[in-house]
């Protein structure tokens, strides 16, 4: 199980993450969301190992992370999407994939040269099987500097399934992506869903998209943790609404997905509704 303790980071003097507490329990995909700088994407640099906390710690299954590198920890199953500046710009998408995979393999049982040449195959082919999952295997020979934006998330997915950590983060994993890609992830996450070994945090806007898939909805405002509970009643609960009230309306109700969501509550209403603090939704 992953859990933070009061974790914490400063950025000066701004408080970015501030006290959160949370445990991640394997078979479910929590939502993280909240209004943009609310401090998701520093949370998961912190779990990830990115940024070094100002306070507070970081454990999976009882071991404490919060002083290893980014590197240990992906060894260890914490699985972030790679940083496309992390990758090999004028190698293929294949080749990406591959060294992704090859990693893992190496990492996972260590050099073995009298089998070199068989693991060098089967690595290409489940490097082209985890394109074909992302839809990516048209672009397998496409050097990934010219990639298009929509199929670089594409790619970041594939690379991160490729290491088959036992922690996913998704962090808005189909912004930028078309109407008609975006499904193509979203199934990849509902199968990932299955393995009920898997801990899966996903930050996602789109309320339609996060009521469907998440087990459980965490909500950050102001690096605050403000509520966690099942969805529908995350969803409904003035918190949220609050929470939201500094999104636009495409971003609260997803419209680049579709029609609006008819679970999240129209804007301005709950403008009123005081932050039920750390903890359950009241
Ligand atoms: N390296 C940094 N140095 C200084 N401030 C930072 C740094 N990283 C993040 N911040 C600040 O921390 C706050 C939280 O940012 P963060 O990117 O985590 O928000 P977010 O919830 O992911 O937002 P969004 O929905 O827009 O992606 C913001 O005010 C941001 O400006
Ligand atoms: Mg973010």
């Amino acid at each position: 199980m992953l859990e933070t303790r009061e974790l914490t980071i400063r950025f000066g003097g701004h408080v970015a993450v501030n006290a959160v507490s949370c445990r991640f329990e394997p078979g479910t995909l929590t939502a993280i969301v909240g209004p943009n700088g609310a401090g998701k994407t520093t949370y998961f640099n912190l779990i990830s190992g990115q940024l070094r906390p100002s306070a507070g710690s970081v454990h999976l299954d009882g071991r404490e992370l919060t002083r290893l590198p980014a590197s240990t920890r992906a060894r260890i199953g914490l699985g972030r999407a790679f940083q496309l500046t992390n990758l090999f710009p004028n190698l293929s998408v294949l080749e990406n994939v591959r060294l992704a995979v090859q990693a893992r393999e190496s990492s996972a049982r260590g050099l073995r040269l009298w089998s070199v040449w068989s693991d060098h195959k089967d690595w290409i082919s489940e490097a082209e099987d985890l394109l074909r999952d992302v839809a990516l295997l048209a672009q397998a020979d496409v050097v990934v500097a010219t990639l298009p934006h929509g199929d670089q998330r594409k790619l970041e997915v594939a690379l991160l399934m490729a290491l088959k950590p036992s922690i996913y983060m998704f962090d808005e994993p189909t912004a930028g992506m078309s109407r008609d890609e975006t499904p193509v992830i979203l199934d990849l996450i509902r199968r990932l869903k299955q393995d009920k070994t898997k801990t899966i945090l996903l930050v996602e806007h789109k309320m339609d998209v996060v009521g469907e898939l998440a087990d459980r909805i965490i909500v950050l405002t102001d690096g605050r943790l403000v509520a966690d509970g099942d969805p529908d009643e995350v969803i409904a609960s003035p918190v949220v609404q609050q929470a939201y009230l500094g999104l636009t309306p495409e971003e609260a109700c997803g419209s680049n997905n579709g029609p609006p969501s008819p679970t999240l509550p129209p804007r301005g209403e709950g403008a009123g509704a005081a932050s039920s603090g750390r903890g359950d939704v009241q």
